[in-house]
């Protein structure tokens, strides 16, 4: 955060943590001098809050990886996506769904991260989404003038500003698996996890099973770093029986907060969401 503002990052995706920054901030205590590992690093908004010195920030989404990478190495700048944006914008507002049919058939072919921007800028709530052969499947917003002037400039600052927190400091982006992340870990570092949630987030890059979610907490009690977990416990109709029966030996925070189904007061539905973190 700076000056208590949550810094927002260029993509959205399901489950992104940017309301529960300064929850999550708020029980982070590690040692500076440690790595701050994110295997499922998702948008980025935690790290690009609590910018740690060092870091290695792991996913399975090569796009996003690819996205940070050329951020950090300087070949995706917020003029380059200015340029990119406004052409592809314009196109957009002449032709409508049918160039955003265009420009998801072109990212498939081509995974340039550029298009996944557009596309996740432009597509269906910002959400991620591919089919089991990988190919990206959201579908458009519907909104063809979506990429006016100022939801561009907007991107483009956001671009800027997790580029200045990037590239001032030792971070390593990693397209892998969540146990890449875990292999080199030592008890001086501090490791973020926020996995898909069992039977919700199915919709990521593959599916995110029991199983996973077992070896995820394995590996969790295993390594000697420490460890801090982001779940859902309960809601109005369910409980989590995975978080009891798996990570109950932890120390949980709560936090309730609200989701609407449709527009209506009366369908405000309360979650609550945990940190589960190591004693
Ligand atoms: C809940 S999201 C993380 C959200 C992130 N904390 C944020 O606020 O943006 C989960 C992430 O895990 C990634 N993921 C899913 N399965 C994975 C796997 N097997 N290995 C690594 N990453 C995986 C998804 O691509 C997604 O970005």
């Amino acid at each position: 955060m700076i000056d208590g503002k949550v810094v927002v990052p260029p993509i959205k995706c399901q489950g992104i943590k940017t309301k529960l920054v300064p929850f999550i901030m708020q029980h982070i205590d590690r040692n500076e001098e440690g790595l701050w590992i994110e295997p499922f690093v998702g948008t980025g908004v935690v790290a690009f809050n609590v910018k740690p010195e060092r870091a290695l920030l792991v996913d399975k989404n090569q796009y996003i990886i690819k996205l940070y990478q050329g951020i950090q190495n300087g070949t995706i700048t917020s003029k380059v996506v200015r340029e990119f944006l406004e052409y592809h914008g314009a196109l957009l507002e002449k032709r409508g769904a049918e160039y955003y049919i265009e420009m998801r058939n072109a990212f498939n072919d081509n995974g340039l991260p550029l298009y996944f921007l557009f596309l996740n800028r432009s597509d269906f709530n910002g959400m991620i989404r591919f089919n089991r052969s990988g190919k990206f499947n959201v579908p458009f917003c519907q909104k063809p003038n979506r990429f006016q002037k100022a939801y561009v400039t907007k991107i483009c600052n956001q671009v800027e500003k997790v580029g200045e927190i990037i590239r001032g400091r030792d971070w390593t982006f990693k397209h892998g698996t969540w146990q890449d992340a875990f292999n080199d870990a030592t008890e001086d570092d501090y490791i973020y996890l926020d996995p898909p949630y069992i039977g919700r987030d199915t919709s990521y890059v593959g599916e995110w099973s029991e199983d996973d979610a077992v070896s995820l907490a394995n590996y969790a009690h295993k390594t000697t770093a420490n460890v801090c977990l982001s779940m859902w416990r309960e809601n109005e109709f369910r409980k989590n029986e995975h978080l009891y029966n798996f990570w109950s030996d932890f120390s949980w925070y709560d936090c309730e907060h609200f989701y609407h189904i449709g527009a209506k007061e009366s369908n405000r539905h309360p979650m609550i969401e945990v940190l589960a973190i190591k004693k």
